[in-house]
């Protein structure tokens, strides 16, 4: 399986003093900033949008190659995950992790978030994302099923492949839930299917679960209170690192 990668959210972070987090974050030892971009519409919580992220990246050096260190992991909690691609790629962001909930046809019309005409397809959306020279990231919400992503995952074409996965590990909105651990047969399933897949897990986090998290061969590991609230978060960053590569 890949290496660990460790990305804080920041959504946990002290917005006052958040250019300051995010530099001191990687110091720490921390490979990825989260960034959780929220619409209030997707989610039930509003975060905040590019100006934010630009500032933030005049706060941290970009990386040196993809999926390098500091690199801008944008986990876009939008309804219209197009429409915001290239203002998030001029702010700064490496990669755009959205929705296959907020992507997908109108197949999925009850749900509240796939009414809009702006819907794409996910191989549509990955291949627009590379076009604008980001890596791009596919997330599930809990009640998504994985094997939705079989398709794009197993395209022939890379440019309509995506970089990551990301499998939700609580329902998507707030910082400091309860672990779901009934997610974690589709990292499972993921990777015993794609052994080299990025697998990014996001939502309880921190010392008590990673070991779980790790066995079911996550390896981008996302922490939010668990990092920004430790006494010592350059040791809770090593110990999530450890675990995933023991
Ligand atoms: C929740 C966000 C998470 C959140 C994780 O919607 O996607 O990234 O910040 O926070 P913790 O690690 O505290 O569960
Ligand atoms: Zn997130």
């Amino acid at each position: 399986a890949p290496k660990a990668i460790i990305a804080p959210s920041i959504l946990s972070a002290d917005f006052a003093e958040l250019g300051a987090a995010c530099s001191r974050t990687i110091g720490q030892g921390a490979d990825w900033l989260h960034v959780d971009i929220m619409d209030g519409h997707f989610v039930p919580n509003l975060t905040f949008g590019p100006p934010v992220v630009a500032k933030i990246r005049s706060h941290v050096a970009p990386p040196a190659e993809h999926h390098g260190k500091g690199t801008f992991d944008c986990h876009m909690m939008i309804a219209e995950p197009k429409k915001w691609v290239k203002e998030f790629k001029a702010a700064g962001c490496d990669l755009y992790c959205f929705h296959y909930e907020a992507a997908v046809d109108s197949s999925d019309a009850e749900s509240p978030e796939a009414t809009s005409a702006a819907k794409t397809s996910p191989r549509a959306l990955i291949r627009y994302i590379h076009d604008q020279g980001m890596l791009a990231g596919i997330a599930v919400k809990p009640g998504t099923r994985v094997d939705v992503l079989y398709d794009v995952l197993d395209s022939d074409d890379a440019a309509e492949r995506p970089d990551m996965v990301l499998v939700m590990t609580v329902e998507p909105g707030f910082g400091g839930q309860k672990f779901m651990a009934s997610e974690l047969p589709k990292v499972e399933a993921l990777r015993k299917r794609y052994p080299e897949l990025n697998i990014e897990v996001d939502g309880g986090l921190g010392p008590g679960t990673i070991d779980q998290a790790a066995d079911a061969g996550a390896n981008v590991i996302v922490a939010g209170s668990a990092v920004f609230g430790a006494k010592d978060p350059a040791g809770v960053i090593a110990l999530l690192r450890e675990a995933v590569d023991k």
